[in-house]
């Protein structure tokens, strides 16, 4: 399969995971056309035409042309320019490699990794949270997301992977979101006599055990292993990055008495304890991985022939549904 194949199917299955729905997300690329249209030339030079057909600014080629046949995969979650060097080394030694797909956003897909964090917004909706005071609090959040990472060296790793003429994609709300709706499904859905029965449920998915064996473990951040789980939502699973430290204090209010996280900074824990919510730890890596998997398992219905090499964090797991 042609890389530009391969990346589209990737975002249509993403389309087709997201929380805000595919209706929503074909309104969103038919205003950016209308957007477009309406630019004069010089402007137009400026427009991304990527957000004509791909709703996901942090997933994206970053290095390549599209007409590359892949037949191996190089995987990671994060790719930076030792992994590229890696992947080089692999290659003078004999390893055929066609291209490196990355989770972590790089290159312009990090530069626009905020455009997604609105679907934070409807993943909070759907645990009864309303919808403007999540709206409200999401935009100075993306703002500061977005002044950060405006500062950040944003193009090294592409220059390097242009360099050692490797081509390279960013996956990164796509596959988070196949992950969010597999914890939704299989974990969030359920019923546990406590937090212990909850974590253990979330060990025994062959990633999460994985990473468990190896000293990484789904951890209680907040409660206690003999309490109740209250209703479970897996919110901060997608949606490019963390959302307002506010989101607790709503989704408390709104009856949510267990979250799932990959990673849970200090000011959410804070506010976590403060209202009364629990909070689990996933892996970050096994979670990521999962996604991942999820994505993977779906291409290569399509095409057979795919190979993997995991590096950096990815584990593949296959699952036959
Ligand atoms: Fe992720
Ligand atoms: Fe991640």
């Amino acid at each position: 399969m042609k890389l530009r194949k391969l990346f589209a199917r990737a975002v249509e299955l993403g389309i087709e995971a997201d929380p805000r729905g595919k209706e929503a997300l074909k309104k969103m690329l038919k205003k950016q056309k209308e957007k477009f249209e309406k630019l004069d030339a010089k402007e137009k030079e400026f427009f991304d035409a990527e957000r004509l057909w791909n709703p996901f600014g942090d997933s994206r080629i970053i290095n390549g042309t599209g007409e590359e046949e892949i037949r191996t995969l190089v995987i990671g979650i994060d790719v930076e320019t030792p992994e590229l060097l890696l992947i080089d080394h692999l290659r003078e030694m004999g390893r055929k490699i066609d291209a490196v797909m990355i989770h972590h956003p790089e290159g312009r897909a990090l530069a626009d990794l905020q455009q997604v964090m609105p679907l934070q917004v409807d993943v909070l909706m759907q645990s009864g949270v309303s919808v403007t005071r999540a709206e409200a609090q999401m935009r100075p959040r993306m703002d500061r997301i977005r002044r950060a990472i405006h500062a950040d060296n944003l193009f090294r790793v592409e220059r390097t992977a242009e360099l050692l003429g490797i081509p390279a994609f960013n996956c990164h709300t796509i596959t988070d979101n196949l992950v969010w709706g597999f914890m939704e499904k299989t974990i969030c859905k359920k019923e546990y006599e406590n937090l212990d029965a909850l974590v253990s449920a979330i060990r025994d998915i062959p990633e999460y055990t994985a990473y468990a064996k190896k000293g990484n473990p789904p951890l209680i951040v907040n409660g206690s292993g003999s309490g109740r789980t209250g209703k479970i939502v897996a919110s901060e699973f997608t949606g490019g990055t963390n959302g307002p430290e506010e989101f607790l204090e709503e989704q408390s209010r709104a009856g949510v008495g267990t979250i799932l996280s990959m990673h849970v900074t200090e000011k959410t824990l804070e506010e976590a304890k403060k209202h009364h919510v629990n909070m689990v730890q996933c892996s970050h890596m096994a979670s990521d991985a999962i996604g991942i998997n999820l994505l993977l398992d779906k291409l290569m219905k399509e095409e057979k022939k795919l190979d993997v090499i995991e590096i950096a964090g990815f584990i593949r797991v296959k699952r036959s549904a």
